[in-house]
């Protein structure tokens, strides 16, 4: 049996307890058989959750890019490594293979030393999804660099708060973005942004729209000029297991964003051995995940999962509906894609168009489905089965979270029988556990709690960087000795959980995280607002949408409100980005508070999601008066 590849149910059962018997020794057995190390640990795993403090295969040493990189060489040098399917269909695809791959994120490696970039320092990536994103993110690795990747779709002053945050020197971007019919001034978002960022003095730019662009002199650098001159050769870096390999922020229920911290070896065994069982990926097969690397899901099932496998890898730089709503299945076709992950926001958007769209590609490569980013509904799920898979195709639908680095509840395809909105079964290592509000474990089966998780993982976030203290308040302190996913779960009668959605005050909107907090700051900036509390409410495209109540100083005309709304939307967008946009603004005179002045906001939800007949105990308020109000006037 191999600990390696698990394909029959009875397999992960068997594989399960082990590792759950014996985590370091099944842990080590993995890492010892499928890894290049220049040196190995002293020690499996040290954990302590009360600091909180987990460190694995302490005392190695390695690269992550040879691993995923230069390991393959002598046996897939000529295999596609990342397969980059432009935006416009018309431009052609690029197969970029493991050796091309190996000189160019070498080049890349030197031209970040030759501009002063060393082992631990950030550089924040802020490039749409080309090529040069995954060669950026390697490079980075390759020289101990600790690369924070922003998504391109976020505002200028999300950028400068992230780059402010991790202390980054140097940014990489490019001239400009596509995405579908429209050009992204990639660039100027930068610029504004270092405005405010002292601390960056080197500025690296892709040209991919040969754009009209300002180069700033001393600080600002066409990077193809500064590859060409550049050596293929870079020895990488060798690096310690817990030496920290990326910061990536993720929407916190309060305040700014939390730069969770992964550091390099146990983060590398998890994502290839995940991604490995998960796909099931064999040899030559082509897998595609429709994720943006700005995202957990990019950097563990894009670059590092597939790369540490040897696998071919699909980047694809456009949107589901360009030209058309048949883009993703045309791809499929075109490249023969055997192993397929998204959104369910994207299956949803998909499913509502012309059935035409998917009937006419020939979609036979397709051997495994999977789901992220949200729970799936019924129906979505039915669909995806149905149409794209044929129902030939297991569906993964995986539950795991930036701060987990990789998958950890979900079917295995073609051992775990899948059951629709069901995540499944805890991957292998992963001891999930559901809690009461009192702090108690929930046992048995047909129950509901909050998801916690009892003991390390290899890819469990180290820290948030720069707040120790944060993060353990954030995920240790709820729950003693456990890490709190911040999730509501349940588990049915064979143990399978279905995660239910956030209990705390990040709401996800098309598969995104968004805190309320930093909304309602950004809608607080406009100077007509008072007050404003933020909720989500059901969407049947996005999973959940928001619905703001704002309080205005003073009331004015419809057409005045008008106006308060369309700006309220413009200062989210320049503070956060379009994702966080309200879809529905209600005007009120007060917001329903406890007596300690909290805004109760499972009101509001209530209210926002149509299900006001039953607002349950509104006595404790200090305003009950206020719920008539609002009840009566929702839009
Ligand atoms: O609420 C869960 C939801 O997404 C959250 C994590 O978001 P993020 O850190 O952005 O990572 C997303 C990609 C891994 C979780 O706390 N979530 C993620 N996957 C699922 C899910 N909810 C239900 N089902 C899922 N499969």
């Amino acid at each position: 049996m191999s600990n390696y590849h698990i394909k029959h149910l009875e397999e992960y059962y068997q594989v399960y307890r082990k590792s759950v018997r014996n985590p370091e020794l099944f842990w080590e057995e993995v890492a010892e058989e499928h890894f290049l190390w220049h040196k190995k640990w002293d020690n499996v795993l040290s954990w302590d959750f009360k600091k909180p403090e987990v460190k694995w295969f302490e005392g190695a040493k390695l690269n992550i890019t040879e691993n995923c990189i230069d390991r393959h060489l002598h046996t897939r040098g000529n295999r596609t490594a990342i397969l980059f399917e432009p935006n416009n269909p018309e431009e052609p695809a690029q197969h970029i293979s493991y050796s091309q791959l190996h000189a160019r994120v070498n080049q890349m490696a030197n031209v970040l030393k030759s501009k002063g970039i060393k082992k631990g320092d950030r550089v924040c990536i802020y490039l749409p999804m080309i090529p040069e994103l995954a060669v950026a993110v390697l490079a980075c690795a390759r020289i101990g660099a600790i690369h924070s990747v922003v998504f391109a779709g976020f505002s200028s002053t999300a950028l400068s708060t992230r780059i402010n945050d991790c202390g980054a020197k140097m940014v990489i971007t490019s001239d400009g973005s596509y995405r579908g019919d429209k050009t992204i001034d990639l660039k100027g978002i930068v610029d504004k942004a270092l405005d405010d960022c002292p601390g960056v003095n080197c500025v690296l730019v892709v040209n991919r729209i040969n754009g009209e662009i300002n180069m700033k002199s001393g600080r600002d650098y066409w990077i193809q000029p500064l590859l060409d001159k550049s050596s293929s050769d870079f020895p990488a870096e060798i690096m310690d297991a817990e030496d920290p390999l990326f910061i990536l922020y993720t929407s916190g229920s309060t305040g700014k964003p939390k730069g969770m911290l992964h550091t390099t070896a146990g983060y590398m065994v998890y994502t290839a051995y995940t991604f490995k069982n998960v796909f099931q990926y064999k040899q030559d097969d082509v897998y595609w995940c429709t994720a943006d690397i700005g995202w957990i899901t990019g950097h563990s099932y894009i670059i590092y999962g597939p790369l540490l496998n040897g696998a071919t890898s699909v980047m694809f730089e456009g949107v589901p509906h360009y030209p058309d709503f048949g883009r993703f299945w045309e791809i499929v076709e075109k490249h023969k894609v055997n192993q397929f992950y998204t959104a369910p926001t994207a299956i949803r958007a998909l499913a509502k168009q012309h059935l035409d769209f998917v009937e006419k590609r020939d979609l036979s490569s397709l051997k495994v489905l999977g789901t992220v980013g949200e729970p799936i509904n019924e129906e979505a799920w039915h669909w995806y089965n149905d149409n794209v898979g044929k129902k030939k195709c297991p569906i993964v639908d995986t539950w795991w979270q930036t701060e987990t680095g990789g998958i950890m509840i979900t079917p295995i395809p073609f051992a775990t029988p899948t059951k629709p909105t069901y995540a499944t079964l805890p991957f292998i290592g992963i001891q999930p556990v559901l809690m009461d509000e009192n702090g108690a474990e929930i046992h048995g089966n047909q129950v509901d709690g909050r998801l916690c998780i009892k003991f390390p993982w290899p890819s469990i976030a180290r820290s948030i960087w720069g707040d120790h203290q944060r993060f353990k308040d954030t995920y240790f302190s709820a729950f003693e000795n456990m890490y709190f996913t911040g999730d509501g779960a349940l588990r049915d009668e064979v143990g399978y959980y279905r995660i239910t959605g956030r209990v705390d005050d990040v709401i996800i909107v098309s598969g995104h995280n968004l805190g309320t907090a930093p909304i309602e700051d950004a809608i607080n900036e406009h100077p007509a607002v008072a007050e404003s509390a933020v909720v989500g409410f059901p969407h049947d495209v996005k999973g959940n949408a928001l619905y703001g109540f704002v309080i205005l100083k003073e009331t004015g005309e419809g057409r005045v409100q008008d106006n308060v709304r369309k700006e309220i939307n413009q200062i989210i967008t320049e503070h956060i980005g379009p994702i966080a946009k309200l879809d529905k603004i209600q005007f009120t005179s007060g917001l329903p508070k406890t007596r300690s002045g909290k805004i109760m906001r499972r009101i509001l939800r209530k209210i926002a999601a149509r299900d006001a007949e039953n607002l349950g105990d509104i006595s404790t308020l200090l305003n009950p008066e206020v719920v008539d109000e609002i009840k009566g006037s929702a839009m």
